[in-house]
């Protein structure tokens, strides 16, 4: 089954994490390699979604495939499953929080002492929960798994730990501390490993291109388990 006749689910941009009325955790992602790898992913499938926490509206506009908005880490993750089919493929290129506040205040928290403290608690783990569905349920055995990794250290050995981890069958690696990787710029630099343990790298480029090659990495990984 080629990605035409696939349902491609691509996931971009940070999510948001409420402390009170008028603050919240969150990170910088812009959701610009989500944005491109939807793109990339209509160019080449006959369905794709693209499920994104807050970003820049103008990033989205005209974009003729299906797009979902959500918030928290934890309404992302209902978002995702509710998408999951067999033959589909998932692109993690959200950013994702980890942790959110224990207690989210209804009332503005007034700065009357020297010191504040939040209490976090752990968000789920999207692809760790879609690794659990998929072992679980006979229907998702041939959904196909990507994830990204963004770090700034020690970055191979923790990409591959979460490829292992994750269950993936393709990590995208990103080394956001290199000039023009990562978060919110409009060039990239990725390393991609499979399942099978092949390496593949992408040297500095856009976001855009980057995605098209990303597609066609997919494309030719599902081509081999299809032979
Ligand atoms: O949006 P841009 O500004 O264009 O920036 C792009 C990017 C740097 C955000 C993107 O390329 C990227 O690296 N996205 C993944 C960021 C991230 O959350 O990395 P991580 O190493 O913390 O997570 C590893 C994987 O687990 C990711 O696929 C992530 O989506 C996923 N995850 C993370 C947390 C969580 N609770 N559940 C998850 O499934």
């Amino acid at each position: 089954m080629s990605l035409r006749d696939r349902k491609i689910i691509v996931t971009g941009g940070p999510t948001r994490e409420w402390i009170d009325p008028v603050r919240y955790i969150s990170n910088a992602s812009s959701g610009k390699m989500g944005v491109a790898l939807a793109d990339a992913a209509h160019a080449v499938s006959g369905e794709t979604v693209f499920i994104h926490g807050p970003m820049d509206n103008s990033l989205l506009s005209g974009r003729p495939f299906r797009i979902t908005g959500v918030e928290s880490t934890e309404d992302l993750l209902e978002a995702v499953m509710g998408e999951l089919t067999g033959g589909a493929v998932l692109i993690m290129a959200a950013a994702p929080a980890d942790y959110r506040p224990a207690e989210r205040s209804n009332l503005k928290i007034k700065k009357s002492s020297d010191e504040l403290r939040i209490d976090l608690v752990k968000n789920p783990d999207i692809l760790k929960t879609v690794a659990s569905r998929k072992a679980a349920d006979p229907s998702l055995a041939g959904l196909f798994v990507v994830g990204f990794a963004a770090e700034t250290h020690d970055v191979e050995a923790y990409a591959l730990s979460k490829l292992k981890e994750k269950d993936l069958d393709m990590i995208c690696l990103n080394d956001v501390a290199r000039e023009g990787a990562g978060f919110s710029t409009d060039t990239n630099i990725v390393v991609v490993f499979t399942r099978d343990g092949e390496r593949l790298d992408f040297p500095l480029m856009t976001k855009r291109d980057l995605a098209a090659g990303i597609l066609e990495k997919i494309e030719a990984e599902l081509g081999r388990r299809d032979r």
